[in-house]
């Protein structure tokens, strides 16, 4: 079987990527220092899959330690490089933290792939890296625009080291840029995690909706959109995960290659449509009101995501309703056994 290294795959993306590569029979190796993850994750993953899952716990900015792991295990197949900061409000107050973890860790494992000639990577980016974008739907080629915070600068500098390695010969990657991502597994069994407060929307709805927190404040409404609330792509995480299969299967197929793919379902939808439809399919009134407009906030980006179905045969295949529901369904395990 093909060994692939997950880093980051106790995380929220990273653990249902690792359920979708054992789905399409490789041998997902778990990276993880567990600083944004919890341990649990493992045992729920091995119950879910039913077999045990390699996991080893070592920090990506370590580089001897890193060097020693690539040393023992040999012949790796693959690596998909979640392990990251990613909150983008922390990023702003600790900027060093996010330049030197994201990208110490993305440069140690690109010369420990040269050197022990490990040819494909997969890397998670974001649509952050377009900034505000001149256009509401944006393709590959749309300008990258000045990052609005450490975080998403960290994600436009890793891309150009990708860029520039391949280049080099070093490394075939295909850089995926996620619009947002929410969901869980539709088993109930994993989901995302947020350590302390959730910045993001589903999460923190979630918990609204558990009665761990208070009230929705949806920021802003005067936005120039339908219903004044801001429009973002919606992505369920197992298609997401899916998506990373499709491109290690795409770098296997072209040796060398390099390129950047836009990972969305190719709709936007508003916060209000969000919430309304999270009421709807789990049948829930939420407590919500209206808030001041959060700093940094784009009005409206969705993708087109048609060169990730022409060239890595890969289309989102499940619903914003589909992705409520079952991010409902782990809100509701969480409660009863976590
Ligand atoms: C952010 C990051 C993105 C990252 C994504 C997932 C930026 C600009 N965006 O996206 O890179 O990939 O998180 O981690 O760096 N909202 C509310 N109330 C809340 C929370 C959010 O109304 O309590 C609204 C926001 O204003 C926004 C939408 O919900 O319009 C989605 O917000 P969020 O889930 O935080 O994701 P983004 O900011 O789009």
């Amino acid at each position: 079987m093909k060994k692939v290294i997950v880093t980051g795959g106790a995380g929220f993306i990273g653990s249902h990527t690792v359920v979708e590569l054992v789905n399409a029979g490789y041998e997902p190796i778990i990276l993880d220092n567990f600083s944004n993850s919890d341990e649990r994750i493992i045992k729920q993953l091995e119950q879910l899959l039913d077999q045990e899952i390699e996991v080893h716990n070592i920090d990506c900015t370590k580089e001897q330690q890193l060097a020693r792991f690539f040393l023992l295990e040999g012949n790796i197949h693959g690596i998909i490089h979640f392990a990251a900061h990613k909150a983008v409000g922390e990023s702003v107050k600790d900027p060093l933290k996010y330049y030197r973890n994201n990208l110490i860790s993305l440069m140690n494992l690109i010369k420990l792939m040269k050197e022990s000639e490990v040819k494909n990577l997969v890397f998670s980016s974001s649509c952050t890296v377009y900034g505000e974008p001149d256009t509401t739907v944006v393709t590959e080629k749309s300008p990258r625009k000045e990052a609005a915070s450490p975080y998403g600068n960290t994600k436009r500098i890793s891309e150009d080291i990708i860029i520039d390695s391949s280049i080099a010969g070093d490394l075939s990657a295909a850089v995926l840029r996620y619009f947002n991502p929410i969901g869980a597994h539709p088993s109930g069994l994993i989901g995302e995690l947020p350590l302390g407060v959730p910045n993001n929307l589903v999460p923190y709805l979630t918990q609204v909706a558990a009665g761990q927190r208070e009230c929705l404040t949806i920021f802003g409404d005067d936005y120039d959109t339908p219903d004044g609330t801001c429009i973002r792509d919606y992505i369920h995480v197992v298609d997401l995960a899916k998506a990373h299969v499709n491109a290690l299967q795409w770098l296997e197929k072209n040796p060398g290659a390099c390129d950047t793919f836009n990972i969305g379902t190719g709709n936007g939808h508003s916060v209000l449509e969000l919430v309304n439809s999270f009421e709807k399919v789990n049948d829930i009134s939420l407590n919500r009101t209206i808030g001041e407009k959060r700093p940094g906030d784009v009005s409206a980006i969705y993708a087109d995501s048609e060169k990730a179905e022409q060239i890595l045969n890969w289309q989102a295949e499940l619903s914003m309703a589909d992705a409520l529901k079952d991010a409902w369904t782990w809100q509701t395990y969480l409660k009863n056994n976590w």
